[in-house]
């Protein structure tokens, strides 16, 4: 069975296909090109990358489909091994074809189709399922879009904005004090329940047993982090796992990716921008190795994954605010976390900035990747990577909830990811 009526899919295919053109609205074709890191695409990769995901597991399975453009294949692939070879993922921005202008085309061409399908209700509940991953598969490359020309638009010295955007994260205002609250513990459920869409790695939903924790309020500010800073924390050894010092050694790392010095002040570079560090907000853009030794220095630890579920279902957390939206973006707000001013009890838990958990990525308890060329869309990176929970400002809404698994290796620091300390 489908989790998608086919009318509700009929509504959302075109508007979260929408979002996606209207992200790279502010950018210009040559700003859709670059690639500055093997770990980032350009954004008309991923416009392409989308739309082949479609073409490829729904258009391409129907009797009589046709591709206008069949060599797309070796370009757009992303890492589907049984599908066809691979285009190396490191040289991305040397494909200056098809440009912009094609791949637009492209999009419309395969939009027509599915939507021609969804709206005679042509697809099958297989289909359908299909169609709801590829949804769901745009949402994480409409992140990738953000992320991706963030660290793209910062290498220029010129440090030119995505979007120039009003904000209220300029408050003066202290950030809350963090205060620890007591998860569930003992036998508690963790994974999802099958209610609307999960990934395949959200499931199965499975006891586990905890012993007694606490996690933090809020997530730790870009002024506890400057403290970890300014009391060597860089360069004492003793609180980075020995991976983490080898990667601050060959990485210099000494602050947050984007941090600068600006005479006196420490900066960062924004979507809308460079501006001074707010000391308010959450701390961003670090590594889960910079999180670990934060949480040592600190004399606390991250929490597992499992603790960071039980602790949002059992206070009944929703995602209903952080993250993006069309209103947001049509309001031109920030893409960017949220001062911790406030205090809720458990504080953005979701769309703020992505927690990094001590999880390894793994698969729960009987656990088996789906059948066929998809199985390889999660199971198969489950290793050597560590877990995140709860979305950022650059994840669309409606994308996020308290099962989902994000995963990244230890040393990448390109994402909106923060820490929230647990004990
Ligand atoms: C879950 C964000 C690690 O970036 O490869 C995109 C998301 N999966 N296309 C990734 C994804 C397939 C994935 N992450
Ligand atoms: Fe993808």
């Amino acid at each position: 069975m489908p989790k998608i009526d086919s009318n509700v899919a009929a509504e959302r295919y075109p508007s979260v296909r929408r979002l996606t053109e209207q992200l790279a609205e502010p950018l210009s074709a040559e700003d859709c090109s670059i690639q500055s890191m093997s770990d980032a695409s350009p954004t008309r990769w991923h416009m392409a990358h989308t739309t082949w995901f479609f073409e490829t597991f729904l258009l391409k399975q129907l009797p009589g489909y046709v591709s206008p453009s069949p060599q797309f294949e070796q370009l757009f692939n992303s890492y589907y091994n049984s599908v066809s070879e691979l285009f190396d993922r490191s040289r991305r921005g040397c494909l200056s074809r098809p440009n912009m202008d094609e791949v637009r085309e492209y999009r419309k061409h395969v939009d027509s189709l599915v939507r021609e399908n969804l709206e005679s209700g042509k697809f099958n509940d297989h289909q359908l399922a299909v169609l709801e991953i590829g949804i769901n598969h745009e949402q994480q490359h409409q992140e990738l879009i953000l992320t991706d020309i963030k660290h793209g638009l910062a290498c220029s010295p010129l440090l030119p904005t995505y979007r120039e955007s009003v904000s209220e994260n300029y408050a003066d205002a202290d950030a809350s004090e963090i205060e620890w609250v007591d998860g569930p513990d003992g036998l508690v459920s963790i994974g999802h329940d099958g209610e609307g869409f999960s990934f395949d790695n959200e499931s199965p939903r499975h006891l586990f047993h905890l012993v007694p924790y606490q996690v933090a309020s809020r997530t730790v500010t870009n002024a506890e982090f400057l403290q970890f800073m300014q009391d060597g924390g860089y360069s004492r050894p003793e609180f980075w796992l020995s991976a983490g010092w080898d990667a601050v050694q060959s990485n210099d790392w000494s602050a947050p990716l984007y941090w600068k010095k600006a005479g006196d002040e420490w900066e960062n570079f924004t979507l809308a921008g460079p501006r001074p560090i707010a000391m308010n907000e959450p701390v961003c853009h670090i590594s889960y190795f910079e999180a670990d030794a934060y949480a040592r220095w600190a004399g606390c630890r991250l929490p597992t994954e499992f603790e960071w579920e039980a602790m949002v279902d059992s206070l009944s957390i929703k995602p209903d605010s952080g993250c993006w939206s069309d209103q947001l973006i049509s309001a031109n707000q920030a893409i960017h976390p949220r001062a911790l001013v406030q205090n809720h009890g458990f504080d953005h838990a979701f769309g703020n900035v992505w927690e990094w958990t001590s999880s390894q990525y793994s698969a729960y308890p009987g656990y088996a990747p789906p059948p066929g060329a998809l199985g390889e869309y999660n199971g198969k990176f489950m290793c050597n990577q560590f877990v995140l929970r709860g979305g950022s400002c650059a994840t669309p809404q409606g994308h996020i909830r308290s099962t989902y698994r994000n995963f990244f290796p230890a040393d990448t620091r390109w994402q909106f990811s923060g820490i929230r300390l647990g004990r």
